[in-house]
């Protein structure tokens, strides 16, 4: 059992001033999911963005993500979606949010639609939320069942005139599955073909690029237990370990730590470092090695995003250490320059350029490479095939306004990295950083990087 709140709820800076109002009874609630309970006052805050930027007369819908199936009768762990839980903190599978901010009717303004609990549920999956436990995450009043939403469906949608709806529009999403939200449309669509349809993701691109302090608050708790997986598998690295028994090692940090991993980790040895999305982690580490550890903890759905490269013998040798340095040159560089303004693609040539000579420096390229390079090919290209980074939050490669300049409440990755295949190596060093007003902040500075410095961990 855990204290959650008092009473009242007094929400007074944004847009409409509200006053949220919460029976005594829910003074205390079991908390039903793995991170600690949120203040709704996030989610609250996060609809009023929202809000802000809808045309009068709109209505807009946001469904959970599919449980999706694998082989015979398995499916997946069900993943969030990113979206609803950003608007209202729920996890749950078939939620739908309904947002209708100016309907004349109040009630009718905010609905989240549930699974009813019931015996067999509980017996079978355990526990679903009570209305209580809903309106205690989302500070959302109106909690109806999933059995009122046709009804309720066609009166919103009699009176909308602009509807929102949501889809994937990832740049580099591949979406070959149909999603709930996209068999939501079809059904919107086919039966209301009058209706002026609009894309939610726009807007929740722009909102959800600035993160607020609470966001960070969060995504900083999967740092810190990033962090201490990091040191964790550090101190266990040595030669005849293998890449999965380092898997272990994280996992056990994570676990214990109300953490999963943001993403599948890269535990990548000798050779398996060149291999930008290596996931086999099956081989032995020996001496001579690096060993490449991209792995980072999603806390409460905010994810870490970390990359250190350390020796398996615990000892750089002097060309790892020079390679070494070379990235750490440019990523510390590349840090300094996520200014406020900054365009991700100038920001990117910037780093391209310092690797061009990085890379002089270290033989791997000569000054001919350069001056023929064409501008879509630099010639650090060779062994630096990757972006510099990308925006980070409640997905690893978050969604955002790429286009438009760094602002601040952005919070970005920088992994610049030099992979050399022929001499059995590949170096990457990722950090996350916010862009602020006086400069960006290493959320990373106080995990081990400079060489020395990870030498000196894993003697410990
Ligand atoms: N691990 C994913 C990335 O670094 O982008
Ligand atoms: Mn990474
Ligand atoms: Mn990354």
């Amino acid at each position: 059992m855990i204290l959650v709140y008092g009473p009242t709820l007094c929400e007074a800076k944004h847009r409409q001033t509200r006053v949220v109002r919460f029976p005594t009874r829910l003074r205390f609630i079991i908390n039903t999911m793995r991170h600690l309970h949120i203040d709704p006052k996030l989610f609250i805050q996060n609809r009023d963005r929202l809000k802000a930027r809808l045309m009068p007369g709109s209505l807009t819908f946001v469904n959970a993500n599919d449980i999706l199936p694998t082989n015979a009768d398995g499916t997946l762990l069900m993943q969030p979606n990113s979206d609803l839980f950003y608007l209202t903190g729920i996890e749950q599978e078939e939620s739908v949010l309904a947002l209708f901010p100016d309907h004349p009717d109040e009630s009718m303004r905010e609905i989240l639609f549930l699974r009813e609990p019931n015996e067999h549920l509980k017996v079978w999956e355990g526990h679903k939320h009570s209305r209580e436990q809903a309106i205690s995450i989302s500070g959302i009043r109106n909690i109806k069942w999933l059995s009122a939403l046709p009804t309720l469906i066609r009166q919103l949608m009699c009176d909308a005139d602009h509807v929102y709806l949501n889809s994937n529009e990832h740049k580099r999403a591949v979406v070959e599955v149909e999603s709930r939200d996209a068999r939501f449309i079809n059904h919107l669509r086919a039966h209301y073909p009058l209706h002026q349809y609009h894309r939610l993701s726009r807007i929740m691109h722009q909102i959800r690029s600035v993160k607020s302090d609470v966001e960070l608050n969060l995504l900083n708790r999967a740092i810190s237990v990033t962090k201490k997986g990091f040191e964790r598998v550090a101190k266990a690295t040595r030669q005849g370990v293998t890449e999965y028994e380092l898997e272990a090692e994280f996992i056990h940090e994570f676990t214990r730590n109300r953490c999963k991993f943001s993403y599948n980790p890269i535990i990548a040895a000798g050779e398996n470092s060149c291999i930008l999305h290596y996931n086999q982690n099956d081989q032995t580490l020996k001496n001579g090695d690096l060993l490449l550890l991209d792995v980072g903890a999603n806390y409460a759905n905010y994810n870490a995003d970390l990359t250190r490269t350390i020796p398996v013998s615990g000892k750089f040798t002097a060309r790892q250490r020079a390679v070494y340095e070379a990235v750490l040159r440019v990523q510390k560089a590349s840090i300094a320059g996520a200014v406020v303004g900054k365009l991700h693609k100038d920001w990117f040539k910037e780093s391209q350029e310092m690797m061009n000579q990085e890379l002089l420096q270290l033989g791997l390229i000569e000054q001919k490479d350069i001056d023929d390079q064409k501008p879509s090919e630099p010639a650090c290209r060779k062994y630096f095939m990757h972006g510099l980074g990308h925006v980070l939050g409640l997905d690893v490669h978050d969604v955002g306004l790429m286009h438009e300049p760094f602002a601040p409440g952005w919070v970005l990755t920088v992994e610049p990295g030099i992979y050399i295949p022929k001499e059995g190596f590949g170096i990457r060093l990722e950090n996350n950083i916010l862009v602020t007003e006086n400069g960006p902040m290493d959320l990373m500075a106080d995990i081990a990087i400079e060489p020395d410095d990870i030498e000196a961990l894993m003697a410990q």
